[in-house]
């Protein structure tokens, strides 16, 4: 089916305001060309740019892509070099296109550990875009849910010693306040490309009712189209929330 074609099948209602993805396969795909893993990564931005404005063109409101994970500076110095360049490369490059789409970047994770060059060129994509209201294009960098719960522990602990909360008035929804994704509702719908089926550490907290989308295409393959196809198989799904399918209907 053609762009236009699957995007008419997407009904207004519901549309997930929240979606996730997690950009997996890029390695894969460029060994299974004979190429190196870091062709891979670069190829994948392109995936970047079609998904971000597939999400913009049928209006989701946040999209959340997982770029780098804490676990992943274990990779080969090479490589891990290669994706910080790549990500200063990239932002410089997009930065007219998000305010052309008034698409707006944001970042969570643990921004403070990433190269200088990187840390500068996202804090300007921040800086650059931070009036854009149609969508919020988060890319999660030197994230990971565990490094997020335990430091959102640490400021809720250090906000009742210094007597600004009481143990008795934690709820739910202050602990996603302390979160880094604070700013936006948990995610309806996660996608993991290359058949992988795990969270791999990511929004571990805000997924506790996601619908998952997995597809063994690997990342630097996902198209528009598949995006599309994603959100038509998340409007088929039959969200219960521990209800029974009686109650739903
Ligand atoms: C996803 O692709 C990108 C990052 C994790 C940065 P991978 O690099 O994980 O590709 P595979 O999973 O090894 O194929
Ligand atoms: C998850 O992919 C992290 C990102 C997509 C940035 P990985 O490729 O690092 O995950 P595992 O190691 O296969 O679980
Ligand atoms: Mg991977």
């Amino acid at each position: 089916m053609d762009h236009l074609e699957l995007k008419n099948r997407i009904k207004d209602n519901p549309l997930p305001k929240h979606v996730a993805v997690i950009m997996d396969g890029n390695g894969r795909w460029a060994k299974n060309m004979g190429k190196t893993r870091i062709f891979g990564h670069r190829n994948g931005v392109r995936a970047v740019r079609a998904i971000s404005e597939a999400g913009a063109e049928i209006g989701v409101k946040y999209l959340t892509l997982y770029a780098f994970s804490t676990e992943n500076w274990s990779r080969p110095k090479i490589e891990v070099n290669a994706l910080m360049s790549l990500l200063v490369e990239t932002i410089h490059r997009e930065i007219e296109t998000l305010n052309k789409n008034n698409i707006r970047l944001r970042a969570i994770g643990d921004l403070s550990q990433l190269p200088s060059k990187t840390y500068d060129a996202l804090m300007s994509g921040i800086e650059d875009t931070k009036e854009n209201s149609h969508m919020d294009l988060t890319l999660a960098l030197n994230y990971s849910g565990r490094w997020e719960i335990k430091n959102a522990i640490q400021s809720m602990v250090a906000d009742a010693v210094d007597d600004k909360i009481k143990p008795e008035d934690i709820t739910e929804s202050m602990i996603s306040n302390y979160l880094a994704t604070h700013f936006m509702p948990d995610p309806e719908l996660l996608i993991r490309t290359s058949g992988e089926m795990r969270l791999s550490n990511f929004l571990l907290w805000q997924c506790a009712y996601t619908e998952f989308f997995f597809t063994e295409k690997m990342w630097p393959q996902f198209t528009k189209e598949d995006f599309f196809e994603a959100i038509i198989a998340f409007q088929n799904r039959e969200r219960r929330f521990g209800k029974t399918g009686e109650q739903i209907v």
